[in-house]
């Protein structure tokens, strides 16, 4: 990790740093940042244990510190804050392009939910995977990454990150661990990169394992767990760092782009250094009003998970009923179900996400104008975690930055529906929509379910 030695502001205070007690308020804030690390390993629970964050007058909400700057009473105070000594954790505020009480507590949520020490929240989420992929790794630098990524982590490892910085990647299956182990050069690799539960092909991380082939070569384990906040929780699987896209389940609106990087303090202090932080001199800054919206939305993101899970399995047993070719983790026939069963926070359930094979895009994209057009099911649009129905063919949208080869070696078939299952209506509602749309397929001749 390049880890820095310039003096920085440390709103997470490292375990072996203490907070100096000589400013009002030091005591109190030790001990809130001593709360930061529950230890619950459910993440609902650990969210109900960390610090509430009441308004400036008492108000059951936070307030939202709307401010890009911040005042001082004295003019040491300035050098003394830029120098290192006082920082977020004795609430001294600089600038919110560094920190922002706001955007902080919304990362201490973000900490809770993941369980790791520390989280800073970031304006997408490719921001967070750009900016801790840019801070963990120096030119020259390897990257071990899973074939099977997000279109737009895929280019920015394959394209981006080559040209900009010379920081190259080794694409792997990470099913297969003597692969991974191999690819991973003890000295030069530095990142071992994967989701949690695959884009869009649904492939499940063995966490726990690849954690510990990574850690044995000394390289940064780092999981996007975008598809699976509460279901899966990486950190407390064995990875050292977890980034997401807030703008998907946790954000829940389909109204937001945000993102998260949640990992130790050291590496997100480092993130805000004066002189080498990514966070602080690329400026991918998280807004306080969106950080405050976001944190308001925190609290239901276990029950609807649950439900998004609930109604994904339900419509994925019934769809492999039909005789459709359905993949989703929560199906005892996914390759990776019972490792995800072994690894799954209880009570919510396999995920939101499940993928429809219509094998050509023509199918795919006339069950898709059906489900959209015909039947009201759902809607055709990227994105997921939505309270609607979102319904993508991966290869042409999400995916489309992949070439065939590669497309082919992730698996993403030109026909693959990827589906964000919503839990709008009741669930017989959506089904018979679904079961309306089928017959006008088959009615069309384009399709025969068995
Ligand atoms: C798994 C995954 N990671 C990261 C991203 C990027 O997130 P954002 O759109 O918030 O920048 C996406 C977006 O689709 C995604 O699906």
């Amino acid at each position: 990790m390049a880890e820095t030695k310039t003096p920085t502001v440390l709103p997470f205070p490292n375990s072996k740093k203490r907070p100096a007690t000589t400013h009002d308020g030091d005591a109190a804030a030790a001990k809130k940042a001593s709360m930061l690390f529950s230890g619950e390993s459910d993440p609902a629970a650990a969210l109900a244990a960390a610090r509430h964050e009441f308004g400036e007058h008492g108000g059951v909400n936070m307030s939202i510190e709307a401010s890009a700057t911040f005042t001082v009473m004295e003019p040491e105070t300035m050098r003394r804050m830029f120098s290192g000594e006082l920082g977020p954790d004795r609430d001294f505020f600089i600038y919110s392009r560094h920190f922002n009480p706001t955007v902080l507590s919304l990362g201490r949520q973000m900490a809770a939910l993941e369980g790791t020490e520390a989280a800073y929240c970031t304006a997408s989420g490719m921001s967070a995977i750009s900016a801790v992929l840019m801070q963990l790794l120096s030119s020259g630098q390897n990257i071990v990454a899973s074939q099977t990524l997000y279109g737009g982590t895929h280019a920015l490892l394959t394209h981006f990150l080559p040209r900009v910085s010379n920081i190259t990647t080794t694409f792997v299956d990470i099913n297969d661990i003597n692969m991974v182990d191999n690819a991973l050069v003890a000295g030069e690799s530095k990142v071992l990169y994967f989701e949690s539960v695959s884009n869009p092909t649904l492939t499940v991380a063995n966490i726990p394992e690849l954690s510990r082939v990574g850690h044995a070569k000394g390289v940064t384990v780092v999981v996007d767990n975008t598809f699976s906040p509460m279901v899966l929780s990486p950190a407390r699987l064995g990875a050292d760092v977890v980034v997401h896209s807030i703008s998907k389940f946790i954000s829940g609106g389909a109204d937001i782009i945000a993102g998260a990087i949640c990992g130790s303090a050291s590496l997100v202090n480092s993130m805000m250094d004066l002189h080498q932080g990514t966070l602080m001199l690329l400026g991918p800054t998280m807004n306080a009003k969106v950080a405050f919206e976001l944190s308001e939305r925190i609290p239901h993101l276990a029950p609807r998970m649950k439900e998004h899970s609930k109604r994904a399995l339900a419509l994925a047993q019934r769809m492999k009923k039909m005789g459709l070719k359905v993949i989703y983790p929560g199906l005892e026939d996914h390759p990776q179900h019972k490792i995800l069963k072994s690894m799954a926070n209880k009570e919510y359930g396999y995920g939101g996400l499940l993928c429809l094979d219509m094998e050509t895009e023509e199918r795919a994209n006339r069950l898709m104008n059906l489900l959209q057009n015909y039947s009201q099911f759902g809607f055709m649009a990227v994105s997921l975690g939505y309270s609607e129905t979102l319904m993508s063919c991966s290869g042409s949208s999400t995916s489309s930055e992949l070439s065939n080869e590669e497309k082919q070696l992730a698996g993403i078939s030109p026909g693959l529906v990827r589906m964000s299952v919503g839990y709008v209506g009741t669930l017989e509602q959506k089904w018979s929509q679904f079961e309306k749309a089928i017959s006008r397929l088959q009615d069309s001749g384009l399709f025969n379910k068995n």
